[in-house]
C-alpha cells in the first residue's frame, strides 16, 4: 500500500488492521520539501543481519537513538544455512524457491528488536549478494559451472520478488521477472542527497580467480563495471545536477582498494570496488573534476567499521582525497567481535587512507549539518548473549568542502 497525500517534513504514526488483528504502533516522517534547507539531519545506517549467529541487541539500542531515517546497505537475510551450531537456528532449507525466501523474511522479521528499529523511523534500504545468493554477479552465480544461467535468473526473479513483498518500497519497484529497479534518489531539502546503489544486479562477473587476487592491469579493464553504465550514467546525471550539500553514495561494497598483505605486493578483494578498477577511478575522478558538493560512501558488507579517505590512485604523497567513506560493520553477521583484531596495526601501516578500524559488531550513527558531518561507530562487544552493552568507539567529522576524516 502507498500512502498519498501526506504533509512534508513531519512525523506520522501508523498502524496495520487485516483479519481482525490490529499491529502495534510505527512511526515514520516524510521528507522535506526539495527547497528546504533543514538545519539537521540525523541517521544510522547497518547492513548484515544474519539471524542464526547472534541476537538483534544493536537494534535495541538503534530503537533508543533520535533518528530521522534508518539505511540499510544489505544482507537483510542470507540465504544459506548454518549447521547445528547456530546461536538461534532456524530450521529452514537453504532459500531457493519463492517460498523458501519469503519463509526466511517471515523468521526474521519475527524479531521484536528489528521490529522496534522498524517501528521508529523510516527506512531507506538496498541488497547485497545474500537476499539472493553469495557473492553473484548480475546473471552469473558465484559458481557459474555449478548452475545454468536460466536457473538462476529464476532464483533471482523469486529472491527479488520476495524482498520487494517485504521491505519498503514504492510500487515503482515492482519486479518484472528477474528485474527490480532499486537505484533511487532521495533529498532532505538541500541539506543531503541519498543516491540508493545497486552493486549486484547489473554488474559484470567477477575477474577470474579467488576473491583475493594481485593488482593486475586487467583489474582495470573499462569492460569491467559494477554499477551498469545506465545506473552510473543516472548516478552522474544526479550528482552533476544535486543542489545538495552533503552527496551520499548509500551502497554495498568496499570503495578504498585496500591491500590486504603487508610487503610491496598489493593484493585486493575482487568482489568490491578493487576488482572494477577503472569504473571505481572514473567515479572518483567524476566527483572530483565536476566539484561534486562534499561526496561521502557509505558501505555495508564486510562486518567490520572502517573510515577511509578516498584517492584516485592511491598516491597518499601527491592527491588529496576526492570523497570520504564510512564503512560500517554487522548486526550480527561474524558473530561475537573484538575492538581491533591482530591484523589491524598491519592494515593501518600498509593503507595510509584507512584512518580507522574495529572488528566488533553495531551500527553507525550519522549527524549532518551545513557545516559537519560526524559518524559515530556505536558498537556491541557480543551477539551470541542477550543485553549487550553499548558505546560509541569512534567518532569522526568532516568538515564541508574538505573531505579528510578528522577523529573527534
Ligand atoms: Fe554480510
Amino acid at each position: 500500500m502507498e500512502v498519498e497525500g501526506l504533509e512534508p517534513d513531519r512525523w506520522y504514526w501508523y498502524r496495520f488492521m487485516a483479519g481482525g488483528e490490529v499491529s502495534p504502533m510505527g512511526r515514520t516522517r516524510t521528507l522535506p520539501t526539495a527547497g528546504a534547507q533543514p538545519e539537521r539531519l540525523r541517521f544510522a545506517f547497518a547492513s548484515c543481519q544474519k539471524y542464526e549467529v547472534g541476537y538483534y541487541t544493536a537494534y535495541e539500542h538503534m530503537a533508543r537513538e533520535e533518528l530521522d531515517l534508518i539505511v540499510f546497505l544489505g544482507d537483510y537475510i542470507y540465504e544459506k544455512t548454518d549447521g547445528s551450531d547456530a546461536v538461534r537456528p532456524h530450521g529452514l532449507p537453504e532459500a531457493l524457491t519463492l517460498d523458501d525466501y519469503r519463509r526466511r523474511y517471515a523468521v526474521y522479521k519475527t524479531d521484536s528488536s528489528l521490529q522496534a528499529a522498524h517501528s521508529m523511523a523510516p527506512w531507506l534500504v538496498t541488497w547485497d549478494d545474500h537476499e539472493v545468493s553469495n557473492d553473484y554477479a548480475g546473471s552469473v552465480p558465484e559458481n557459474p559451472g555449478a548452475a545454468d544461467p536460466a536457473r538462476f535468473l529464476l532464483r533471482r526473479a523469486a529472491a527479488y520478488r520476495a524482498y520487494y513483498e517485504h521491505m519498503p518500497l514504492r510500487h515503482a519497484a515492482r519486479p518484472s521477472g528477474p528485474d527490480l529497479r532499486l537505484y533511487r534518489r532521495f533529498d532532505y531539502g538541500q541539506l543531503a542527497r541519498f543516491n540508493v546503489l545497486d552493486t549486484r544486479q547489473y554488474r559484470t562477473d567477477q575477474p577470474a580467480g579467488p576473491r583475493l587476487q594481485p593488482d593486475r592491469p586487467d583489474l582495470r579493464d573499462p569492460a569491467g563495471t559494477l554499477l551498469g553504465l545506465d545506473q552510473l550514467a543516472w548516478l552522474f546525471e544526479g550528482l552533476d545536477q544535486s543542489p545538495a550539500r552533503w552527496n551520499v553514495l548509500a551502497q554495498q561494497v568496499l570503495m578504498a582498494p585496500v591491500d590486504r598483505v603487508p610487503g610491496p605486493d598489493k593484493v585486493v578483494d575482487v568482489d568490491k570496488w578493487a576488482g572494477y578498477e577503472f569504473e571505481r577511478r572514473r567515479v572518483l575522478r567524476h566527483f572530483l573534476e565536476k566539484n561534486i558538493s562534499n561526496p561521502v560512501v557509505l558501505t555495508g558488507d564486510k562486518h567490520n567499521n572502517w573510515a577511509n579517505e578516498l584517492l584516485i590512485d592511491f598516491d597518499d604523497s601527491v592527491e588529496r582525497p576526492a570523497a570520504v567513506e564510512f564503512l560500517g560493520t554487522s548486526i550480527t553477521s561474524g558473530g561475537d567481535g573484538v575492538d581491533q583484531p591482530d591484523y589491524t596495526a598491519a592494515l593501518l601501516a600498509e593503507n595510509p587512507c584507512v584512518k580507522y578500524h574495529n572488528n566488533e559488531r553495531g551500527y553507525v550513527r550519522c549527524e549532518i549539518t551545513k557545516k559537519y558531518w560526524r559518524s559515530d561507530f556505536r558498537t556491541i562487544p557480543y551477539v551470541t548473549r542477550r543485553g549487550a552493552p553499548l558505546q560509541t568507539r569512534a567518532s569522526f567529522v568532516v568538515e564541508s568542502g574538505a573531505p579528510r576524516l578528522h577523529q573527534a
